[in-house]
C-alpha cells in the first residue's frame, strides 16, 4: 500500500509572520500525533526557516517550492538545494508549471535541479502537466511522456521521487479534472515508470494530483486507484480546508 502524501504549495503568498500563523493553525487543526498520511507545507523561501521552527517535532514536513542546480555562485535570485536542506527542508517541488510558464524552466533544467536535490538527500516532487491547448490538440500523452522521460533522464532510482500531475488548465481556475480524467493520466505515468524503472518501483511510486483540489472534491479524487494524494495551491492557504483535504487522504 502506498502512503498518501498531501502537500500545501503556498506559492508567492504570506509574509514570514503570516506563514508562522498559518503553520500554527495547520498544526492545531491536524491535532496531536497525526499520522494519517504524509503531510508537507511549502512556504516561500523567505519563510522557510521561521516556518520550520514551528513545524519542528511535528509530523508536518518543510518543503521548498524550487531549488537551483548549483551549490552557490552568480545566480541572482536563486537558492540552492544545499541551502534549503540546511534550513530543514526534507522535500522540494521541481518543475511546477508556473516555473515552466513564467520563468523559462525546461525539462533539461528540471532534470538538473532534480539531480542536485537528490544528491542533497531531498525527496523531490516532480510536477508535470499539459496546457489546455495541448489537451485540446490531443497531445496530452506525448507532453506528459517527455516531461517524465526528460525530467528523469539519467536518474537511476525513482524511490526518492514523487510525481505530481497538475493539468495547467485546472490550476487556480476552479476547474478540476474529473477523477476519471486524472486517473487516466496517473495510470499513463505509472505505465511510463514501469517501462523506465520496472514494476516494483512503479507500484511504489506516489503520484499526486494538483489543480483546484478542495475539501469538496478531494475524497473522490483520492479514491482513484492511481491517485496517491494531492499538491494543493489555493485551498492550502486556509488551515481548515487544507486539513480537511489531508483528512480525506487519510481515510
Ligand atoms: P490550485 O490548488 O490553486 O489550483 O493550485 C494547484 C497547484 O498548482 C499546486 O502546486
Amino acid at each position: 500500500m502506498r502512503r498518501k502524501i498531501v502537500v500545501g504549495n503556498w506559492k508567492m503568498n504570506n509574509s514570514v509572520a503570516e506563514s508562522e500563523t498559518l503553520a500554527l493553525d495547520v498544526l492545531a487543526a491536524l491535532g496531536e500525533g497525526f499520522s494519517g498520511c504524509e503531510v508537507g507545507i511549502a512556504p516561500t523561501y523567505l519563510a522557510l526557516e521561521a516556518t520550520g521552527r514551528i513545524l519542528e517535532g511535528s509530523e508536518v514536513q518543510l518543503v521548498a517550492q524550487n531549488c537551483h542546480y548549483e551549490n552557490d555562485g552568480a545566480y541572482t535570485g536563486e537558492v540552492s538545494a544545499r541551502m534549503i536542506n540546511a534550513v530543514g527542508c526534507t522535500s522540494v517541488i521541481i518543475g511546477h508549471s508556473e516555473r515552466r510558464q513564467y520563468f523559462g524552466e525546461t525539462n533539461a533544467t528540471v532534470n538538473l535541479r532534480i539531480k542536485k536535490a537528490l544528491s542533497e538527500g531531498l525527496q523531490v516532487i516532480l510536477c508535470v502537466g499539459e496546457t489546455l491547448a495541448e489537451r485540446e490538440a490531443g497531445v496530452t500523452e506525448s507532453v506528459i511522456s517527455s516531461q517524465v522521460r526528460e525530467g528523469l533522464d539519467g536518474i537511476s532510482s525513482i524511490s526518492p521521487i514523487v510525481i505530481a500531475y497538475e493539468p495547467v488548465w485546472a490550476i487556480g481556475t476552479g476547474k478540476t479534472a474529473t477523477s476519471a480524467q486524472a486517473e487516466e493520466v496517473h495510470l499513463l505515468i505509472r505505465t511510463l515508470i514501469t517501462e523506465l524503472y520496472g514494476k516494483e518501483a512503479a507500484e511504489a511510486l506516489r503520484i499526486q494530483y494538483g489543480g483546484s483540489v478542495k475539501p469538496s472534491n478531494a475524497a473522490e479524487l483520492f479514491a482513484m486507484p492511481n491517485i496517491d494524494g494531492g499538491l494543493i495551491g489555493g485551498a492550502s492557504l486556509n488551515a481548515e480546508d487544507f486539513v480537511a483535504i489531508v483528512k480525506a487522504a487519510s481515510r
